[in-house]
């Protein structure tokens, strides 16, 4: 969507993996001030996405949402204030149909009142859901919110919630700033390696201004270990995918801040080519031994050893998989290591622990077939 935003994909939090409906104004603050108090924030973390439940089980008679006046008894507009006070911006959740998936109300049929709404309390960026949608095409009712959303005059992300029933990926670049590719994550390998693989297949469609929505991060919440979430956080990087932390930010492990704040990855995520790196190559037993690959400005490219085995695998990173002639030389950087691994290399494997994933940058010596 042509909006000026999302030129390369979001970053931030969201309530709903950790904290589902049990969410109130002091948990949203106490979030705002971990994101800046951990740094997060200062390395590009800066939306705080309110999710499902935030509204009252109705509107008010004049048929505007309200928040629900036990958990937001301040109202979002103070919510606002309070993050953009600390240099972040605030999103809100709501739904295509006519309830939310908590069934609170909907908003189908409603478009240019929420939206103003949400404009006149500084929210800037909208989460749009797919509950309770009557049956009618996600084509109809999603582009009626990015006008209502646009005519307000505020700048605001569009996030389209659509789960990928449609397809979205084949008509929301023109609708919105991202768009889900698939169901609903959960916090276990299965859910993630599966959804990572869905949302590869439409890694053509992604860009600035538009990007698959693979559902938000699970890492810190406790059911993957931290092999299996640095996988998590590495091929989210790769993917281009938005980078919402779903985890509790004020009580966070070492590990978990460890594998957030890693600024290389993060630069992946984050590099102005706006490029969706995709699985090139698979070998090993089911596929297990998988190199995913994408190419970054200056004529770099991202690479990815993912070991989806059950034991220790070494992966090679196939030249011709990633776009390189057999005879190029490059240097490589292992984002994790924070270290140089080569300089003048033309083959390149590595030892890579169960269900874990290294990732390096590659620099050729000579132009790859992705420029051209
Ligand atoms: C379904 C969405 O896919 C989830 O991310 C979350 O927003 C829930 N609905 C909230 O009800």
């Amino acid at each position: 969507l042509d909006n000026g935003l999302a030129e390369t994909p979001p970053m931030g939090w969201n309530s709903w993996n950790f904290f589902a409906c049990n969410i109130n104004e002091t948990v949203i603050k106490e979030t705002a001030d971990a994101l800046i108090s951990t740094g997060l924030a200062a390395l590009g973390y800066v939306y705080v996405n309110i999710d499902d439940c935030w509204s009252a089980a109705t509107r008010n008679s004049e048929d505007q949402l309200v928040p629900d006046p036990k958990t937001f008894p301040s109202g979002i507009k103070v919510l606002a204030d309070y993050v953009h006070d600390k240099g972040l911006k605030l999103g809100i959740y709501a739904d295509a149909g006519i309830f939310t998936c908590e069934v609170r109300p909907g908003s189908l049929y409603h478009e240019n009142d929420d939206a103003e709404l949400f404009a006149s309390w500084g929210v800037d960026y909208l989460k749009y859901d797919n509950c309770y949608n009557l049956g009618i095409k996600p084509e109809e009712r999603y582009p009626p919110m990015r006008d209502a959303l646009n005519a307000t005059g505020r700048t605001i992300f569009y996030s389209i919630c659509e789960w990928g029933v449609d397809d979205p990926a084949l008509w929301a670049g023109k609708v919105g700033n991202s768009w889900r590719t698939t169901d609903d994550i959960n916090d276990s390998w299965v859910s993630m390696t599966t959804i990572a693989d869905l949302n590869d297949k439409w890694a053509a469609y992604a860009g600035p201004g538009g990007w698959n929505d693979p559902d938000m991060l699970e890492v810190g919440n406790g059911g993957m270990t931290y092999q299996e979430y640095r996988s998590h956080f590495s091929i989210w990087a790769l993917m281009k995918a938005p980078l919402l932390i779903g985890c509790d930010v004020r009580n966070m492990t070492a590990e978990t801040m460890e594998l957030l704040s890693n600024t290389e990855v993060i630069a992946v995520n984050q590099d102005s080519l706006g490029v969706q790196g995709r699985k090139v190559h698979s070998s090993g037993t089911a596929g297990c031994k998988q190199v995913w690959a994408g190419p970054l400005s200056g004529h770099n490219l991202v690479v990815a050893l993912w070991n989806r085995c059950s034991k220790v695998a070494t992966i090679n990173a196939n030249w011709e998989a990633i776009g390189l002639e057999s005879s190029t030389s490059v240097s490589i950087r292992d984002l994790w290591k924070h270290e140089q691994v080569a300089g003048d290399a033309v083959s390149f494997s590595s030892r890579v622990d169960a269900h874990d994933c290294h990732m390096y940058i590659f620099t050729p010596q000579t132009v790859s077939h992705w420029e051209i």
